[in-house]
């Protein structure tokens, strides 16, 4: 099959880990012969913001809204352009004008990556976090009343919809379907009497149209204590856009360094571009050194392939990843090794190669 790309680097080393996870793609088309068109765009970045005085051209919506997919590095360069300016002039705009209503996050224990947890090896924790991404604890309703007096008050609204809850729910059980799995459900509807009640409830009914997925639901307490002590216990984990960012940090940082974690924002009905990306930043501080780890962005590329279809290629990547990590010679700094980025890079390309 062929698709089109759109590859966005953005700024510090986005600019160096893009281009491995562009020669594993390479080599994905030719082990498992999908065709992938790429354009490179050079906005949402601090570069393009010192140029035109914005993150984005006026019509960037239609310049990439028709591919099928955004491989995107990191945004930010705070020396030049505010954290806030540049990430709400252009991830955040991804997300909410693409309608990418679901932040998907593999959880997974990868060989040669050190865990704090204790006696766990690759193998034993391997699912994925399923974030709701457009709408729950992160609204803008609310306000502040008598500030700065004894009276002050302040209120931050949650808002569930129907279509919101039930769509991110849908998803997580239809992944789960896919994986023979189980779901597990965060919630909280012992303190948080009204909107998370209703998340249950929603899970129950959508889960009569999936009697062959065995779900369960802990409460976010005790939930991220499971996640430290029991992280075998999971497969695919749904939760509001508050719990989920949080399970989705706490996940992989029991699995390993930020260097490694992906991220997909996934409109599932594929009517806009889904976006995927590594977890991390744009790291100022070892950025034009050749030295950053490329395998979150090249996870990232087999979750953009997955989404895809190309389920096949994925599992490929993913495989070609944990080969490489096991061997220390293509371990880069953060994983206690001394490879540069194309080292490891071209290795999981070699990998897939065979
Ligand atoms: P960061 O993730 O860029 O860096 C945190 C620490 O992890 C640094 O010490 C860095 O060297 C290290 N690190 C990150 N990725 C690595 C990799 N691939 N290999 C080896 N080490 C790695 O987070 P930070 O420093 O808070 O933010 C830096 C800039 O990135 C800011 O402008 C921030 O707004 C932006 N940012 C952008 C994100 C995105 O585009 N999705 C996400 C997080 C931050
Ligand atoms: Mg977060």
């Amino acid at each position: 099959n062929a698709y089109r790309l759109a590859v966005i680097p953005g700024d510090g080393i986005g600019k160096e880990v893009v281009p491995e996870g562009l020669r594993v793609l390479e080599a994905v088309s030719t082990k498992f012969g999908c065709v992938l068109n790429v354009d490179h765009f050079e906005f949402a970045s601090c570069d393009y913001f010192q140029k035109h005085g914005q993150m984005m051209p006026d019509d960037w919506k239609t310049r990439i809204g028709g591919h099928d997919a955004i491989f995107f590095g990191a945004v930010g360069w705070p020396e030049t352009v505010p954290d806030h300016v540049s990430l709400w002039g252009s991830l955040i705009q991804f997300r909410r004008e693409f309608d990418q209503y679901v932040n998907l996050r593999p959880v997974r224990l990868m060989p040669g990556v050190p865990t704090p947890l204790a006696n766990r090896k690759p193998g034993d924790i391997d699912f994925f976090v399923v974030r709701e991404n457009t709408e729950g604890e992160y609204s803008s309703i609310g306000g502040r009343m008598f500030t700065n007096t004894e009276r002050e008050v302040v209120i931050q609204e949650t808002v569930m919809t129907r279509v919101g809850v039930d769509r991110v729910l849908r998803y997580a059980f239809e992944l789960a379907r896919r994986r023979g799995k189980h779901l597990t459900s965060a919630t909280k509807s012992n303190g948080i009497s009204i909107t998370m009640p209703y998340w249950d409830e929603r899970v129950e009914e959508i889960s009569q149209g999936y009697p062959d997925v065995k779900w369960d639901k802990y409460h976010i307490d005790i939930l991220t204590a499971h996640f430290v002590q029991h992280p075998d216990w999971f497969d695919v984990v749904v939760a509001s856009n508050l719990f989920g960012d949080i399970l989705s940090d706490l996940g992989p940082a029991c699995t390993g360094t930020i260097g490694i974690a992906p991220a997909g924002n996934i409109n599932p009905e594929r009517k806009f571009p889904s976006l995927f990306e590594p977890v991390h930043g744009s790291a100022p501080d070892i950025a034009g050194q050749g030295i950053a780890n490329p395998v979150g962005q090249i996870w990232s590329a087999a979750l953009m392939l997955d989404h895809l279809g190309e389920t096949a290629a994925a599992a490929g990547v993913v495989q070609a990843i944990e080969e490489v990590l096991s061997r220390p010679e293509y371990r880069t700094r953060d994983l206690g090794g001394s490879a540069g980025t194309a080292d490891c890079g071209k290795a999981i390309a070699d990998a897939i190669l065979g």
